[in-house]
């Protein structure tokens, strides 16, 4: 049996028999076998029935954002009961546009690691961002691929008033981002280190969501971007002679 299939029936029985070992340990185990098998995997192109398989899992558990869905999409399940926070970890990758094809071994390690972060106690809820396809949903949060961005979201109280949203942003190395970082960061709980970000940018809180700002800045932004790269130095020449 292929190694990479050994470890799909792995989990699917183990997932099922709950013994005595601690489910994070588990996890963790499973991580070590994830590891291998996805180096060893690397030479199987895409289209191998386990890479796919792989991106059905990733997409049946992970939401795709986008400009119009977000605010919807990160919520609490109202069915919960109520002192309760959901985490949602969102992934953002991006392709040639936004980086530069860079992103596709962190986003198989990601696409990898999404069973197994799954099957953690009081999993998070996943969601991912093509920041390809989502130039201003990025800019308006100024964040860039490959990262992850990790949300704490308190159910709002009884008389409507929500508690502040805790943001954490790890921005991953495009070359040596790996199944082992996701399991660093959310099994490990290494993400609890991440100094959480409060800055004008936060995506609930921050002073250009409360503003209204944070969209018109995005196109502002994406529109730098799009800008050939020579126009701001003609630009430039053009204002400093009319000042001279
Ligand atoms: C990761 O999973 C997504 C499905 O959510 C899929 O579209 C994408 O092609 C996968 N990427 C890789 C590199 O496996
Ligand atoms: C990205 O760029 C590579 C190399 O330039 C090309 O082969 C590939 O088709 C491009 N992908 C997309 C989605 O445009
Ligand atoms: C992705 O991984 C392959 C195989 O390990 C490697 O050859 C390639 O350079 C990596 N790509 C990037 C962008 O790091
Ligand atoms: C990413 O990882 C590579 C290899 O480990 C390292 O050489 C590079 O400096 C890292 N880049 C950043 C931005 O940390």
């Amino acid at each position: 049996m292929r190694p990479s299939s050994a470890l799909v029936l792995a989990f699917a029985a183990s997932t099922l028999a709950q013994d005595q070992i601690p489910l994070v340990d588990k996890v963790k185990g499973w991580f070590a076998q994830a590891t291998a098998a996805v180096t060893s995997a690397v030479p199987a192109a895409a289209s191998s029935p386990v890479a796919s398989g792989r991106a059905k899992v990733a997409e049946t558990i992970q939401h795709p954002l986008t400009l119009e869905n977000w605010k919807e999409t990160l919520t609490v399940d109202p069915s919960a009961s109520t002192p309760t926070t959901q985490e949602w970890l969102v992934y953002i990758t991006g392709g040639n546009a936004t980086c530069f094809g860079f992103c596709g071994n962190a986003t198989k390690a990601w696409n990898a690691s999404l069973p197994f972060l799954a099957a953690k106690p009081n999993a998070p809820k996943f969601a991912v961002i093509d920041c390809d396809a989502e130039p201003l949903l990025c800019n308006s949060w100024s964040v860039g691929p490959p990262s992850l961005y990790y949300f704490q979201i308190p159910k709002p109280l009884a008389d409507q008033s929500a508690p502040a949203a805790t943001v954490r942003y790890q921005p991953l190395n495009r070359t040596s981002t790996t199944v082992d970082t996701f399991k660093k960061l959310v099994l490990d709980n290494d993400f609890e280190k991440v100094e959480p970000y409060e800055g004008y940018f936060h995506p609930f809180n921050g002073e250009l969501q409360q503003y209204g700002l944070a969209l018109p800045l995005a196109y502002v932004m994406w529109g730098f971007s799009k800008m050939p790269s020579w126009l701001p130095m003609i630009l430039i020449s053009f204002m400093s002679r009319t000042f001279m």
